[in-house]
């Protein structure tokens, strides 16, 4: 042990106190691991918490030099990486969003399309319980015995929470005799109000920081890497879904949450099955009335089909179920004063307006900025002169009206001209990039002829806002997910000369260890980092060095090109060398590259020419080669449907066809691994043709594509 280690706090230098953090960080992070990962403990729980103790004793008197990775910091806000990941084996997903009665409507509409179930068929039942606003949470049973719980994480890996959530009273650690082998249920984890009225009590009392809302609190607690903060902390779980099950106890969804209860769970009981659009909204209204006595929080109501063969048929839309639908109450509504009004700009040069606000508490949350939107928002004065908030324009001064929808960016709905200062002036919105000082401008839409809503700087690679938002979009979640690299470390690099272990462009951040080694300041001597902090972050680096190419695709930042779009890409080509070529070739519009990009379902001509564009740039193609230098994009293979005799296909549907819908036989096309177009060419492999069949059948003949009869894809692909 060094001697700092033995010296008593207030007698610590600030370098002494440094290095002792330093140690500490280390040392706790070792027990840590040898305590949860190992189920090892080298030290007592006293001597633990004595080290413990001593950080915070540190912290507390040098508070300037609490490090990133401080054990202090709950892993709320600390690298994720404190957890060990699992990965769902059915994919976690979220929902799809209604906000009026004529959402509802739509809903059961498209469905009953989707079926192409007629009221012959009888009513269509759907059940409808509350939408609790906690978190998500997957419990693995095997053999009847809980063996993991993982949050949501981003759908597809989660945080292993196994130790937390036994934690939880209303999850069973066994479930009874006769269970299938292997039941995952899910669910969400919450905080009654009352329970969590108490806890901030009490954390105020011990000098700390109260939770914001019953569902950070919720997430706060669960995500504890002390399974004895989380015991101490009053969570609950109601159960409301599954994921993989060995064998289906019930063909319902209420059977199954039925069953559920039976097993123990805590299921909500105020899901009700309904048979019509009326009776859904007639539940939907009487579960919002009785909102405030519930006891805890909830934000809408989710219908599901209750039929689980349904369900079934109807599957995926990318990240949400077409057999559910999330029906959100209306946002919560306040009023506040406008400080200050912000423009930041983004990765593709977009110039944002932002209002900086006196902070106001909305449902619970603190709200101290609302985005703008644009130009013309700001001056209340829409695209056709129409006016936005009757005309008003939004000044400094001005005391607004602003509204907060779930996890959405607070919105400001209407000025109170009556409470304007008298010296508010109107704002003027920018010309040039207050970032780099280039010119910022609105472009012309070639095809409606308008001027486009939003101003965009014009500095592109010199315009160190947008090589900064470019490389947070990189290193987030959904893109590279760099464990350690987030928007705050990003600007700390981008802050650095590259000589010195700065970060520029995506490929940097690969070299950055290299570099590092060779540069006069080491990244473990710089403020906020040390020994163990960096070397964590390059190990962070170097697991990303090999990544799936829809997210790679995705990470580019590429104008239009979100998760789904980069998976439709991914999908389509299979390998980066594929997708590059053709989107280089693609820039004559006369190519087959071009026409088979414009044939990916769900890829339009803006989308199309952006990516496109992206390529035809010099500078673009230099970043990539130099980040392909470093990163190897997993080729992409093919979809499911193992064995099916359409995988990778190219299919066309065309005329009527007589068992299923367009869309059900589009979906079913693609979940059995085959690709749908919506036009024929060259590259179609197979057209299915149903009555009425014109210029497609007859250019498939042409081109002598296979064309085939409705009743004959059944039989192909054995359904
Ligand atoms: S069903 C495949 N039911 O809402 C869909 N979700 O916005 C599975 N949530 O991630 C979800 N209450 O965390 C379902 N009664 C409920 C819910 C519920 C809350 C959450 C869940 C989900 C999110 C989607």
């Amino acid at each position: 042990m060094s001697e700092t280690a033995s010296l008593p706090v207030e007698k610590l230098s600030a370098d002494e106190a440094r290095a002792e953090l330093e140690r500490l960080a280390a040392e706790i992070s070792r027990h840590d691991a040898l305590y949860y990962r190992e189920d090892d403990p080298e030290i007592s729980d006293a001597d633990y918490d004595a080290l413990r103790q001593r950080n915070a004793a540190i912290e507390a008197a040098f508070p300037d030099l609490v490090r990133a990775d401080s054990p202090s910091v709950s892993v709320g806000a600390a690298p994720q990486e404190a957890f060990g990941k699992i990965t769902h084996r059915v994919a976690m997903l979220s929902l799809d969003n209604a906000f009026s009665d004529d959402d509802v409507t739509d809903f059961v509409s498209r469905v009953r399309r989707f079926l192409r179930y007629d009221p012959l068929h009888g009513a269509l039942a759907v059940t409808a319980e509350p939408k609790i606003d906690g978190l998500s949470l997957a419990l693995r049973y095997e053999g009847g015995k809980l063996v993991s719980a993982a949050t949501r994480g981003d759908g597809t890996t989660g945080e292993n929470v196994t130790r937390n959530a036994e934690t939880i009273d209303d999850v069973p650690r066994t479930l009874p005799n006769g269970v299938p082998e292997v039941v995952e249920v899910r669910g969400e984890v919450y905080m009654a109000h009352s329970d969590f009225a108490a806890l901030n009590e009490r954390m105020i009392g011990n000098g700390g920081k109260p939770f914001a809302n019953p569902r950070n609190a919720a997430a706060g607690s669960l995500r504890q890497l002390n399974p004895e903060i989380t015991a101490s902390r009053p969570l609950r779980f109601f159960a409301y879904a599954w994921g993989e099950m060995s064998a289906m106890p019930a063909d319902t969804q209420m059977g199954m949450i039925e069953v559920f209860r039976e097993w123990g769970f805590v299921t909500n009981p105020l899901m009700k099955r309904c048979e019509s659009v009326e009776e859904l909204v007639e539940v939907y209204h009487s579960i919002e009335e009785g909102r405030a006595e519930l006891g805890y929080d909830i934000d809408g109501v989710v219908y599901k089909v209750d039929r689980l063969d349904l369900q079934e048929r109807l599957g995926f839309v990318s990240r949400s179920p077409r057999w559910a639908i999330a029906h959100k109450f209306p946002a919560e509504k306040a009023f506040t004063i406008v400080r200050d009004i912000e423009i930041q700009v983004g990765r593709t040069g977009a110039l944002t307006p932002v209002a900086k606000l006196e902070p106001v508490t909305v449902g619970g949350v603190v709200v101290s900025n609302a985005t703008l939107h644009n130009e013309d928002y700001v001056k209340g004065i829409g695209q056709d002169g129409e006016p936005i908030r009757g005309g008003k324009d939004i000044r400094v001064g001005d005391t607004v009206q602003i509204q907060r929808a779930g996890d959405v960016i607070p919105q400001v709905l209407d000025v109170d001209l009556t409470k304007r200062p008298a010296e508010a002036q109107a704002f003027v919105y920018p010309t040039v990039c207050p970032a780099c000082g280039s010119h910022a401008v609105r472009e012309v839409n070639a095809k409606t002829g308008r001027l486009d809503a939003i101003r965009r700087c014009t500095g592109g690679l010199i315009c160190p806002a947008q090589a900064k938002e470019k490389l947070k979009h990189f290193v987030s979640r959904n893109a590279f997910d760099i464990e350690g690299l987030g928007d705050k470390q990003v600007e700390f690099f981008y802050d650095i000369p590259l000589d010195q272990g700065g970060i520029r462009q995506p490929a940097d951040i690969f070299t950055l260890q290299a570099r590092d080694s060779s540069s006069l300041v080491k990244l473990k001597n710089r403020d906020g980092w040390g020994e163990t902090s960096a070397k964590n972050l390059f190990a962070a680096i170097d697991a990303r060095r090999e990544i799936d190419l829809n997210r790679f695709i995705y990470a580019l930042g590429i104008r239009h090109v979100g998760e789904g779009n980069a998976k439709l890409l991914a999908r389509a080509y299979g390998s980066w060398e594929a997708f590059a070529q053709a989107m280089e070739e693609a820039v004559d519009h006369e190519s087959a590259a071009w026409i088979d990009l414009n044939n990916i379902d769900g890829i339009g001509e803006i989308l199309a020419e952006a990516v496109v564009q992206f390529f035809a740039e010099e500078h673009n193609r230099e970043a990539v080669s130099a980040l392909l230098a470093q990163v190897t994009p997993r080729d992409m293979e093919a979809p499911s449907g193992e064995g099916s005799p359409v995988v990778g296909k190219t299919v066309v549907f065309t005329g009527s066809l007589e068992r299923l819908s367009r869309d059900e036989a589009k979906a079913m096309a693609e979940r059995l691994g085959a690709k749908v177009a919506g036009s024929v060419s060259k590259k179609t492999d197979l057209v299915v043709a149903g009555p009425g069949a014109g210029s497609k059948l007859k250019k498939a003949e042409d081109l002598g594509v296979e064309v085939i009869s409705e009743d004959a894809w059944f039989e192909l692909v054995g359904e």
